[in-house]
């Protein structure tokens, strides 16, 4: 078992579990050693199986935005909250931040190219991709499992990410079944039940 990443414990306690040092700052690793580190926090946080999500807003010029988000999940029931991450030096961080409403589009398992598409840096998000009008003329993409139409409850700083809290006001289930899923940095499809 390795030390927490926040570890109290001395660098000479955390050194002598077995494995790769631990983030603690105050363990003085070469770059080499720390680079390799966070690769393993990464690698290890990505054993964790998500669904794959596109946030979509309209832009304060009123032009569509989207980005491919894994960070999604739900919060509360009694108010309906959601929650997702954005990275901090993201050109669309300031959109989201101050659009009053965003939808969350939960991809299905044939919309892999989709992800794609809103996960690269340029400006043709939108190329191909099937959309109608949701709540305050947020784009919806077509052929989703699920949406779920936000207010832009509030925003919390989490390091390098900024982390957004929604209100959900509208959610609508699609009529495919089958999610996408996203795990150890790529695309996977659910097994068929067995039985
Ligand atoms: C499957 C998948 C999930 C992702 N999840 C997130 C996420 O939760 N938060 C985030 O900031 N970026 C996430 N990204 C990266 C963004 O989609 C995007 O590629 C990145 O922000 C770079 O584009 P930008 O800097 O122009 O926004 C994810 C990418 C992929 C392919």
């Amino acid at each position: 078992m390795r030390p927490p990443l926040d570890s109290p414990e001395s660098p000479e306690k955390a050194a002598s579990i077995a494995g790769p040092p631990c983030l603690d700052s105050s363990t003085d690793h070469t770059t080499a050693a720390r680079d390799q580190v966070y690769r393993d926090f990464r690698d290890a946080l990505g054993s964790f199986a998500t669904g794959v999500t596109v946030l979509t807003a309209l832009a304060a010029d009123g032009g569509p935005i989207g980005v491919t988000i894994s960070s999604f999940n739900s919060v509360s029931l009694q108010p309906p909250l959601i929650l997702w991450s954005l990275a901090c030096d993201s050109p669309r961080l300031a959109a989201f931040r101050n659009a009053r409403y965003y939808a969350v589009n939960v991809l299905a398992a044939d919309q892999e190219w989709v992800s794609d598409s809103f996960a690269n840096r340029e400006d043709n998000h939108f190329n191909n991709v099937r959309v109608r009008k949701g709540l305050a003329d947020v784009p919806l993409i077509e052929g989703c499992v699920a949406w779920f139409e936000c207010s832009n409850e509030a925003r919390y700083p989490g390091g390098d990410h900024l982390i957004f809290l929604g209100r959900v006001q509208r959610f609508a289930r699609g009529e495919v079944a089958e999610p996408l899923v996203f795990h150890a940095g790529r695309y996977r499809q659910l097994r068929p039940e067995s039985g």
